[in-house]
């Protein structure tokens, strides 16, 4: 027989994304060539970033990690029942140690058959997809190496979709580049198929801020990482201890924002970019925003992306929580 000689298809991961030095190198230019300067947060996760973010997951300040773990916990049963997906995609997967709670109700459901890892990080990628291999028998593991704001497009269409989304890292985008993440995110989904999305909410503003300025330092060892990450993959010399961490709640936009401030004057050379950022005393490169939601905003943005709200999950004291969307369908125009 011919199926005898071919093992199934189990493990294949797949990349679309440019070489990360060139996508590096394109956003220090659009970012720190003239204040106000930026860097784009997603440089902070190279081994050493994302072990300092494994750490800050742990942090007793850092309440989203484990809040939001309770709640698929709770609720990670009537998510499979309402999705009953065959094909469970994770964007921004990382390690995917929340998402082991969804695969473990989906396949108790019988429903699942692939899943899909979608990371920037192609080791990443690579190390989960494999350990999921391991630990589920049956299940297909199709990985993708890519960037959410511009790949979504290239995720095959294998089977009724849940699309996952969890850490509140959808904050992390602009208002203008959530709403067309959003839309992508609605153009991957047919009738039947959800999206399951992570939100951390508005809360006490003193409560917001320790999260990202922790007693122990480690959020202000990740913030500065990113200058150890250009200077590596660009050549650049920032003087990283000279930088000091900022953690700020701008009420205005409901959110934080993470700068890093030069205590000193500095001229920084980055052959990697072909420039030189001349650095005044007292100046700050912003490197991250995280927004904060609420129920309203949420709907409204599901709205606008042509996506409802099924389900709200969220812990006892409101910190966080889960939304299970689907797509609205345009009814077509009635003919009499
Ligand atoms: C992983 C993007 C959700 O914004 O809270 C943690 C990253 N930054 N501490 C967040 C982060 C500083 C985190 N996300």
């Amino acid at each position: 027989m011919m199926s005898e000689g071919l093992a199934p298809l189990t493990v294949a991961v797949h990349s679309v994304r440019r070489s990360a030095r060139d996508e590096l190198a394109a956003d220090v230019r659009a970012g720190l060539m003239r204040p106000p300067r930026w860097l784009p947060p997603r440089w902070f996760y190279d081994e050493e970033g994302s072990r300092l973010f494994d750490l800050i997951t742990e942090l007793p300040e850092y309440y989203q990690t484990r809040t939001e773990t309770a709640i698929l916990r709770d609720h990670a049963a009537s998510i499979a029942a309402l999705a009953a997906p065959e094909a469970l995609i994770e964007l921004g997967a990382g390690s995917c140690s929340k998402t082991r709670v969804l695969i473990d109700a989906c396949r108790a459901r019988r429903t699942l058959r692939i899943f899909t890892p979608f990371d920037v990080s192609d080791n990443v990628v690579w190390r989960t997809s494999h350990e999921l291999v391991d630990e589920y028998p049956g299940l297909t593991v199709y990985g993708m190496v890519g960037d959410f704001t511009s790949h979504l497009g290239f995720i095959p269409r294998l089977g009724r979709r849940l699309v996952v989304f969890l850490g509140s890292t959808i904050g992390n985008l602009e208002g203008d580049e959530r709403n067309a993440f959003l839309h992508e995110v609605r153009s991957l989904l047919d009738r039947g198929d959800t999206f399951l999305c992570g939100f951390d909410l508005v809360k006490d503003h003193a409560e917001l801020v320790s999260a990202y300025d922790d007693s122990a330092g480690v959020t202000a060892a990740f913030n500065r990482n990113v200058l150890r990450v250009v200077n590596r993959e660009l050549g650049a010399d920032f003087d990283v201890d000279a930088f000091a961490h900022v953690a700020l709640y701008d009420p205005t936009h409901e959110r934080i924002e993470m700068h890093l401030r030069a205590e000193r004057p500095q001229a920084v050379h980055i052959p990697g970019a072909e420039m030189r950022v001349d650095l005044a005393g007292g100046e700050t490169v912003r490197t991250e925003i995280s927004a904060k939601f609420t129920r309203v905003s949420v709907e409204g943005m599901l709205a606008e992306a042509s996506m409802q709200l099924e389900e709200w999950f969220t812990d006892p004291a409101e910190r966080f929580a889960l939304a299970l969307a689907s797509p609205v369908t345009r009814r077509r125009p009635t003919r009499r």
